[in-house]
């Protein structure tokens, strides 16, 4: 389908460098078909665009689709999947899992039919996980829901100062051997340890691959973006607000800064990473599901439907995660949750939101939404402070006549949607002070509107 409305042209940032997609929620907003719009238009009208992932790793799975073909990305930052001047670059504050990347670029050169790998660089400060990292994080997997992608250990070794960085892949073997022996032994791990010799033969075998497919795609995020400027900066950020490892629900939340705070160290670009080189120009997107709400994975929902109107959101949004499979727990829109991370992270003149499944509602006679928490804990005034403290509060929901049976790809511009519509959108806007700009009608391609 093609777009309707230009994202760059209709924008009240004209001629915006910098685009940053964050997820408001628990993940799975929609970043990814929000950062394959921004590409599919900046690269149509030749612009150098360039995807950056800043956070996270192959925990985040993004579904985008390129010219009709639905593709799935982990790693690799969707501006690599179109044609033209296009780059994508993975900088110091995610993690590298190379297991993954390779079954991912498998995929999607299989399906994309031309080769990405020489679209893509990577800082050289970017921590690497390693087959024991994989192995320790079958406890988290149990206790904490992780995505088994060793997010967690690997950042946890990047902390303790004992991991692997992609510039050290390029060291001797003998040199790579005894890094990972230390690592290992720092974890148990030791040469008599069955496991051991199967370990560093992945490793060895990972690397290997890395250092020959990637033998000139280290370099320094900088550097990368002075050698194309000018360029659009098309930031996707992974996971989302809520899984925040700083201020989120711990421990139910990821182990990276998925706030605008980590884009700025983790692009390694610094406040360039908004401000790009010698323009002031930038839009901050926060993606979040316009109606309702999703978590895969442990931790509390304040808002979750355990019951038939629950099992049809998650039906009707096919809510399953991208990389595990697992069913999305669904509830209704909650507010209060997205408000409190969202508004310490806003930068004025510069935010908008990205509504996105509004289309599923149309199963529904009502939208319930929640507008506030009660019995919050005596020394949080807003919003508790650990997943312990949340799963005491009460929601308090304010009810919106539904839009049943509207048919959203009917709609051509703001003034088409449904009046209910709109009055949520309105009450959306005043609740978080954002105002709305983009609002997807369906999954696809193209298939999105522009608020004036
Ligand atoms: P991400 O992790 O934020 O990139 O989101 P995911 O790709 O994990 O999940 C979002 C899902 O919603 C994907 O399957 C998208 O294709 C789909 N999607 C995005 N916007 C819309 C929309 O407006 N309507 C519908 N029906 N699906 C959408
Ligand atoms: P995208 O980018 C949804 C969740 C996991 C788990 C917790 C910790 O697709 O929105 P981890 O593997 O990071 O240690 O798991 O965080 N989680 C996500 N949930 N979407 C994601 O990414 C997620 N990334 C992490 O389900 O509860
Ligand atoms: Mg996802």
């Amino acid at each position: 389908m093609k777009t309707r409305f230009s994202m760059v042209e209709n924008s009240t940032m004209n001629g915006c460098d910098a685009f940053v997609v964050i997820g408001a929620q628990y993940g799975d907003e929609g970043k990814g078909a929000q950062v394959g719009n921004l590409a599919a238009e900046l690269s149509s009208r030749g612009k150098c665009v360039i995807g950056i992932r800043s956070n996270g790793g192959s925990n985040a799975g993004h579904t985008v689709y390129v010219n009709g073909l639905k593709l799935a990305t982990h790693q690799v930052p969707i501006a690599c999947l179109y044609v033209g001047d296009t780059w994508g670059l993975i900088g110091p504050g995610a993690v590298l899992n190379l297991t993954s990347l390779r079954k991912e670029l498998n995929d999607l050169e299989s399906k994309l039919g031309w080769s990405v790998v020489s679209k893509l660089f990577f800082s050289p400060k970017l921590p690497v996980t390693s087959a024991v990292h994989v192995h320790l994080d079958s406890v988290n997997v149990a206790n904490l829901g992780s995505t088994a992608q060793a997010i967690g250990p690997t950042y946890e070794d990047r902390v303790g100062r004992r991991g692997l960085y992609t510039v050290d892949l390029f060291r001797p073997e003998n040199d790579l051997i005894a890094m990972l022996e230390k690592l290992y032994a720092f974890h148990g791990v030791t040469r008599e340890t069955p496991v051991f010799a199967e370990m560093l033969k992945t490793d060895l075998a990972n690397f290997g691959w890395f250092c020959e497919t990637f033998s000139r795609h280290l370099i320094d995020p900088y550097d990368f973006v002075a050698s194309k400027s000018p360029a659009t900066l098309l930031i996707e950020g992974a996971n989302a607000l809520a899984l925040d490892n700083v201020d989120g629900g711990t421990p139910y939340v990821t182990s990276s800064c998925t706030t605008l705070g980590g884009v700025i160290s983790g692009s390694g670009l610094g406040t360039h990473a908004l401000r790009h080189l010698w323009n002031d120009n930038f839009e901050l997107i926060y993606v979040m599901k316009g109606s309702y709400t999703t978590r895969v994975g442990t931790g509390t929902l304040v808002t979750q439907r355990d019951d038939e109107h629950g099992d049809k959101l998650q039906k009707l949004g096919s809510e399953f995660g991208v990389t595990t499979g697992r069913k999305r727990r669904t509830g209704d829109l909650d507010l209060v949750q997205i408000k409190h991370m969202m508004s310490r992270y806003l930068v004025p003149e510069h935010t908008v939101l990205n509504l996105t499944k509004l289309d599923i509602s149309s199963a529904f006679d009502t939208v319930d939404v929640c507008v506030a928490y009660e019995s919050l804990p005596e020394h949080t005034k807003n919003y508790p402070a650990n997943d312990d403290e949340l799963t005491h509060v009460k929601p308090v929901y304010q009810q919106f006549p539904g839009w049943k049976d509207f048919d959203f790809s009917t709609v051509k511009s703001y003034e088409d949607l449904h009046p209910n519509v709109k009055s949520l959108i309105r009450f959306i806007e005043t609740y978080l002070g954002v105002p709305v700009k983009y609002i997807n009608l369906g999954p696809n391609e193209g298939q999105y509107i522009i608020k004036q």
